[in-house]
């Protein structure tokens, strides 16, 4: 028998002096991982044991987590003995050479990375649109990109009252969904600016600081990035909706936090912007912001920080009888990548959804 996840009562977990997950951070340094252990604190996220992992360079570190501080070891197979759940979140090359040998171990593995996205096998999880595709999980969760987890948010609930026909989205995403040198990398081009010295730029193709560069991801044949096409696949897949047509550009701009998102969506009715709010403001997880006479509507600067994805600008597209547009902001190191994934790992505690055994 192969892999598969439980709900038995020989589970580990139903047995009350092991009630709590062993867990592992991978990444724990990084830009999501600094997000992730502040989130584990704020939530209480119950655990028995915490193993923070990066690479080499930062073995020995001292990082704060729930009070206490824990010593950050070099990410080794060795490390996963003994872990149940496995947050990866670090390059694309370390989820691709660590997650079968980590599944392997025992542990369920939560990845921020693209490499099992579109796997048919690995659920790609929003929790509140599709915690029950956990059930079908092998061992590995895929987390989506943070472009497209704010956009699912925003869209799933006006979705299932009017199914979407077609979509186009322009995204406007902040340096740090490069990673913690990018931030860097923008401050210290801001200062060079003001101090009129040369400006390096290695985190990007060009210099990101007053500037606005329509490249994220890497180039594909038919013209569009690779993160662009995260948006079309991802979101379908979140929402069990294979038919929509969706058309994104990715654009990176000089904000630290926050993506931001101007998006056009053709639904199969007309939908007006007072049923569009009431669905939104329903939505676990969605705040709507938006009184453009005083404004009121979502910012980088509103969202940094804030758990919640804030929906405003909404109003009949001009362009379409079934249209309406709408600007969307979220963290996206909190709803696009560590907040998301702590909930996944809280639903797969109280769906009991932990591996059972080892592939015989
Ligand atoms: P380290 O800090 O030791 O380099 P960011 O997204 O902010 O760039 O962070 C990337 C994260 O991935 C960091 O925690 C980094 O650790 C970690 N990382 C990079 N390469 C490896 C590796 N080969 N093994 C484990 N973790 C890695």
């Amino acid at each position: 028998m192969g892999w598969r996840p439980v709900g038995t009562t020989t589970d580990r977990f139903e047995e009350s002096e092991l009630s709590n997950p062993r867990i592992a951070v991978v990444g724990a340094t990084g830009a999501v991982g600094a997000v992730f252990l502040s989130i584990i604190e704020e939530r209480k996220f119950p655990f028995e044991e915490i193993k923070l992992l990066a690479s080499s360079r930062s073995a020995g570190k001292r990082l704060k987590v729930g009070g206490q501080e824990i010593e950050v070891e070099e990410t080794t197979l060795e490390a996963f003995r003994d872990v149940d759940i496995a947050f990866v979140s670090a390059t694309t090359a370390v989820s691709q050479a660590l997650i079968p040998a980590i599944v392997e171990a025992g542990a369920v593995v939560i990845d921020d990375s693209a490499v099992y996205r579109m796997d048919p096998q690995v659920p790609l999880v929003v929790p509140e649109i599709n915690a029950d595709d956990l059930k079908e999980h092998r061992g590995i969760v895929a987390i989506p990109n943070c472009s497209t987890t704010q956009m699912a948010m925003a869209l799933y609930p006006l979705h299932r009252a009017n199914p979407i026909k077609r979509l186009v989205a322009d995204s406007y995403q902040s340096v740090s969904g490069a990673g913690g040198a990018a931030i860097a990398e923008l401050q210290e081009q801001w200062r060079s600016i003001l101090d009129g010295a040369p400006v390096r730029a290695e985190a990007f193709p060009h210099q990101i600081a007053n500037n606005v560069l329509p490249e994220i991801g890497s180039p594909r044949p038919d013209g569009y990035t690779s993160e662009e096409w995260k948006m079309v696949e991802e979101t379908r897949k979140i929402m069990h909706a294979p038919e929509i047509a969706i058309s994104a550009t990715c654009v990176r701009v000089p904000v630290s936090i926050c993506h931001s998102e101007a998006v056009h969506v053709e639904f199969t009715e007309p939908m007006s912007v007072g049923e569009a709010r009431e669905l939104l403001e329903a939505f676990p997880g969605v705040t709507v912001v938006d009184d453009l006479s005083t404004h009121q509507y979502p910012m980088a600067t509103l969202g940094a920080g804030r758990d919640e994805v804030f929906v405003g600008r909404i109003r009949k597209d001009a362009s379409h009888v079934n249209g309406l547009a709408m600007w969307i902001v979220s963290d996206n190191l909190r709803k696009g990548a560590a907040l998301n994934a702590i909930q996944i790992a809280e639903e797969l505690v109280k769906q009991n959804l932990f591996l059972s055994g080892k592939p015989s």
